[in-house]
């Protein structure tokens, strides 16, 4: 019987059990842990892909800080009932410079993956500012504080704001952890976040330039989000929201029938 017979032995000693049992959970682990380290890319790069402008990471900042993950969620699944409410299914990719990503899974509210471009700004605006107004069985809550607070002038900088000369920083803690914003990027940064908001500003093509040619995208939303002067809390969150899921081409995609 050979080594079937040995195996009473560990069988009727509990110490030398635990230590087999031991090594062989850890050759396992390695064997299935290992290979990892060695992967240079875990996701499939798609075309149209770039790092958030100035302007949109500060709304990204505004939308973690005031908890708009809490109900909702950004991440569509491959199923029918998903995709024929909200479009294609949320690709790996999209949310790559995603630090940290929304996927979530709370869905008081719907999903916001592919948001960008089916409200106009005026709709956001009126939206944040009183939902009530828009959706009245709506249990989102009122955000019209963040038309009063300015990212530009350079003096207030009241608690958790997300001020225009400090946005270089988080771009660059971004940078940190993988995202490609450039020195270029991170030196202009104040200047691109202003310019964004502005569609009159001497930094429109720059900005294109970095952020769209540079990267094979979509132009970039250039504009005055809330239709008031200077740049505020709500214009950096709409730029944000207006963008979500619009950056991979998705035109050439024809559902799937059998699903
Ligand atoms: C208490 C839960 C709750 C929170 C927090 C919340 N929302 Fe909502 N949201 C909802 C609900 C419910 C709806 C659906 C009704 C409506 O449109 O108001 C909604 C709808 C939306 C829509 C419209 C989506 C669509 O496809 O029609 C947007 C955009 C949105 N929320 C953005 C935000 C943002 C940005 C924040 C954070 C500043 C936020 N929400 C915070 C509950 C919430």
């Amino acid at each position: 019987m050979g080594i079937l017979n040995k195996h009473a032995i560990l069988e009727k000693n509990v110490t030398l059990l635990a230590v087999f049992a031991f090594l062989v959970v850890t050759i396992g682990g390695l064997v299935q842990i290992v290979p990892l380290f060695y992967l240079e890319n875990t996701i499939e790069d798609v075309e149209g892909m770039r790092p958030y402008t100035p302007l949109e990471l500060a709304g990204k900042e505004i939308y973690l800080r005031e908890g708009c993950y809490n109900c909702h969620s950004q991440m569509i699944r491959p199923m029918r009932d998903e995709v024929e409410r909200y479009g294609h299914y949320s690709l790996a990719v999209e949310s790559k410079y995603d630090h940290p990503f929304q996927w979530g899974s709370k869905r008081t509210g719907p999903d916001l993956a592919r948001l960008g471009g089916r409200y106009s700004d005026e709709w956001h605006v009126d939206h944040l500012t009183d939902p009530q107004s828009v959706v009245p069985e709506s249990v989102m809550p009122k955000y019209g504080f963040l038309s009063d607070r300015m990212l530009d002038d350079g003096v207030s900088l009241a608690s958790g704001m997300i001020h225009a000369e400090a946005i270089g920083d988080i771009m660059a803690t971004n940078a940190m952890v993988g995202v490609p914003y450039t020195e270029e990027m991170l030196e202009s940064s104040r200047a691109d976040f202003l310019a964004q908001g502005d569609p009159d500003s001497a930094g429109y093509d720059d900005l294109q330039a970095r952020y769209s040619e540079g990267f094979g995208s979509p132009e970039i939303n250039i504009r005055n989000f809330d239709g008031e002067p200077g740049v505020s809390e709500m214009d950096a969150l709409i730029a944000y929201l207006q963008m979500l899921g619009t950056l991979v081409d998705f035109s050439t995609f024809t559902p799937d029938a059998s699903r």
